[in-house]
């Protein structure tokens, strides 16, 4: 038993990691090889109610809590790293900011396709001049009466363009910084809403990542996510629960180098032994098992502080923060371990090794975490 893990918690991750081995691990190489979604597993991952985790069952979800998320996202990394953001974006970015800022009519319209797995959800904030510096949105959304004309675009958004349901964020109020951004949820399929080309990632290759490109789009007033105004506000919660999901997809991608390297340091044998029974490789095993031990720690108990309503936002900026950076760290050392053979196409830990990078840059890069870990220690700086 893990840190706080019941049994229930064990079960799913037992069930999770079974669906992992059968649908998705076989066909990783693949996928990536080829910048393949997985529609057949998302598909069964919504018909196992898993696409609405922890969203309540009124709203078509599994009610599931924050840690049983963690354990789903870190397990469909542990094989597949594209598979776990597809999990992560849509369940934390696309689907949470409905859930606690929507109004009843948005969560029935958008929040209730989305847990059930029957729509994918997406979250567009990332703009060519507004990265680590969020708000810089310069996309605009302007107030025509009955609804809203939004112009302008954005770049590298997960689950693009597989995604049907996107919380957009755009200027209103323009020349008052932050406070003049707000929320919309915008549909695939909309006129002026179209996609940029899929991005050709180092990693993550079978999540799609694309550009959203918005020439006059028409957004209904009831499209309006919590009240003018609040958009950065709204982006920023959202981002500090999405940054459990980035943790426990990075756990899951040591997690799995780890146990390949493992393995493959029982198997190889040199000067006359297994290699893992040689001080040099069996010392950077057990770095990797204690590093892996203290992301877990982090990854799980932010999750349950956001489950028991505390105060997480630094935690999960910890836990994103230290889980990436040990990841790079992890795969690296099992490559190592593989020597000339983990440098081949077709080895898992190749493409592990080329996934993790991507969780020390997106949803805040590492820099960015310590921004934030920073300020929660000194509050504001003065002016
Ligand atoms: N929750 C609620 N409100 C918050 C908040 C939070 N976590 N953090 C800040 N705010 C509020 C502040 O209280 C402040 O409110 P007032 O106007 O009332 O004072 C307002 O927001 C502005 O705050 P700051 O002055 O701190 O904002 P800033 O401009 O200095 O930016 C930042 C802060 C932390 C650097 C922020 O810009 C940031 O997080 N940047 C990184 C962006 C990011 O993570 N992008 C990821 C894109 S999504 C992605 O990558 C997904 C994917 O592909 C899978």
């Amino acid at each position: 038993m893990l840190f706080q893990t019941t049994q229930d918690h064990e079960a799913l991750r037992a069930k999770l990691r079974a669906f992992a081995e059968r649908e998705i691990k076989p066909v990783a190489f693949t996928l990536d090889q080829g910048n393949q979604f997985p529609d057949e597993a998302v598909k069964k991952l919504g018909e196992m109610g898993l696409m609405g985790i922890p969203y309540p069952a009124e709203y078509g979800g599994a009610g599931l809590d924050m840690l049983s998320y963690a354990i789903a996202v870190e397990e469909l990394a542990r094989v597949d790293a594209g598979a776990g953001v597809i999990l992560s974006a849509h369940v934390s970015l696309g689907s949470w900011p409905i859930f606690a800022y929507g109004t009843q009519e948005q969560k029935r319209k958008y929040l209730v396709p989305l847990a059930r797995g029957e729509k994918i959800g997406a979250f567009g904030l990332t703009e060519p001049n507004a990265g680590s510096d969020a708000g810089g949105t310069e996309t605009t959304a302007v107030d025509r009466g009955d609804h809203y004309v939004l112009n302008g675009g954005k770049i590298f958004i997960t689950n693009a363009p597989k995604a049907d349901t996107y919380v957009v964020f755009a200027v209103t109020t323009p020349d008052i910084g932050t406070r003049g951004i707000s929320a919309f949820i915008v549909e695939k399929g909309w006129k002026g809403f179209e996609f940029g080309d899929h991005y050709d990632k180092m990693g993550i290759r079978s999540s799609t990542t694309a550009e959203l490109i918005f020439n006059d789009v028409k957004v209904p007033k009831e499209n309006l996510l919590g009240r003018e105004g609040d958009g950065f506000k709204i982006a920023m919660a959202t981002l500090d629960g999405g940054r459990i999901g980035i943790a426990a997809q990075a756990l899951g991608i040591a997690q799995g180098a780890y146990e390949s390297a493992v393995e493959y340091a029982k198997e190889r044998v040199q000067f006359g032994k297994p290699i893992g029974f040689q001080q040099a490789i069996s010392f950077k095993l057990a770095d990797m098992a204690t590093k892996l031990r203290c992301a877990r720690l982090l990854v799980y108990s932010a999750a349950d502080l956001k489950e028991r309503h505390e105060p997480y936002g630094m935690e999960s900026a910890m836990a994103k923060q230290y889980a990436s950076d040990i990841a790079l760290e992890v795969t690296n050392d099992a490559l190592q371990i593989y020597g000339g053979t983990g440098y081949l196409k077709g080895m898992d830990v190749e493409r592990m090794y080329r996934d993790a990078k991507i969780t020390t840059i997106y949803e805040g890069t590492n820099e960015i975490q310590r921004v934030v870990i920073a300020s929660h220690i000194l509050g504001k700086a003065p002016k």
